[in-house]
């Protein structure tokens, strides 16, 4: 295991056993370091430390859950979600996020705005100091919308890209969408960007995360830093 891999699976470790208690609801995000996550929350429900449901933000995550023997429920039995643990592509100085290269963002988007505790864990290199440089923002929309929102993505100055999971064939997200991967830059003000982006009729929802979370585990090289509130502490 290289140290990305190692570093991700310490972070999700840590946060599990640092902010996971027993009864409580979980929301569990996607990606590769959210599985560490939840194989760690199926081990210790096995061994018969722990006792959660969980609301899984993918299919992805739900196969997992289901794999690892964590009890599924939704947010109609449950529409306050205790705690989400969720990964990201990239973190800036105030805990706000772009989210998305795994096409999860919607549902990662609701799971995080009915949660108490938005938990981050990833490994270091997605520590940034500003959103948007190197990474382009992914933006769910409705497959109909596609031409519309692309040209008024173009008009604002982004530079959008259908994702495809071969040439010519749209990647669909879990709720039947297309993803647009849109190069804007350096996004100077994040939360602004969302709300704009947000008034194009198709936009479903975007990949910025500003002002959700309250802190990220963050596996360095050889240890995990707790980051919470600007402040970088070690664990
Ligand atoms: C899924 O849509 C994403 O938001 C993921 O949370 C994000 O891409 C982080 O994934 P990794 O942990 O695999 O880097």
């Amino acid at each position: 295991m290289d140290w990305v891999e190692d570093a991700k699976r310490r972070a999700a470790v840590e946060a599990v056993n640092s902010e996971v208690k027993d009864g409580l609801i979980i929301g569990l995000g996607s990606g590769s370091t959210v599985k560490y996550a939840i194989e760690e929350i199926g081990r210790r429900i096995r061994g018969a430390e722990l006792r959660v449901l969980s609301v899984p933000s993918s299919y992805q995550s739900l196969l997992l859950a289901v794999k690892c023997g964590i009890p599924t429920t939704t947010l109609h039995e449950h529409p306050t979600v205790d705690l989400t643990i969720d990964g990201a592509d990239q973190i800036d100085p105030n805990l706000n996020l772009i989210k998305g290269m795994g096409g999860a963002l919607t549902r990662e988007k609701i799971l995080a705005a009915s949660s108490r505790k938005l938990i981050i864990v990833a490994d270091e290199r997605k520590l940034v100091d500003h959103l948007g440089g190197g990474q382009p923002l992914p933006i769910e929309i409705l497959p109909f919308a596609e031409p519309f929102v692309t040209a008024k993505i173009r008009e604002m100055g982004g530079k959008p890209c259908l994702r495809e999971i071969r040439a010519g064939a749209p990647y669909i997200t879990d709720n039947g969408n297309f993803i647009l991967d849109a190069g804007f830059g350096i996004i100077e003000n994040p939360k602004k960007l969302n709300e704009e982006l947000k008034m194009i009729p198709g936009v479903v929802e975007t990949g910025l995360f500003v002002g959700m979370v309250q802190s990220a585990y963050i596996g360095m090289r050889t240890s995990v830093k707790k980051l919470v509130c600007n402040k970088l502490k070690s664990t």
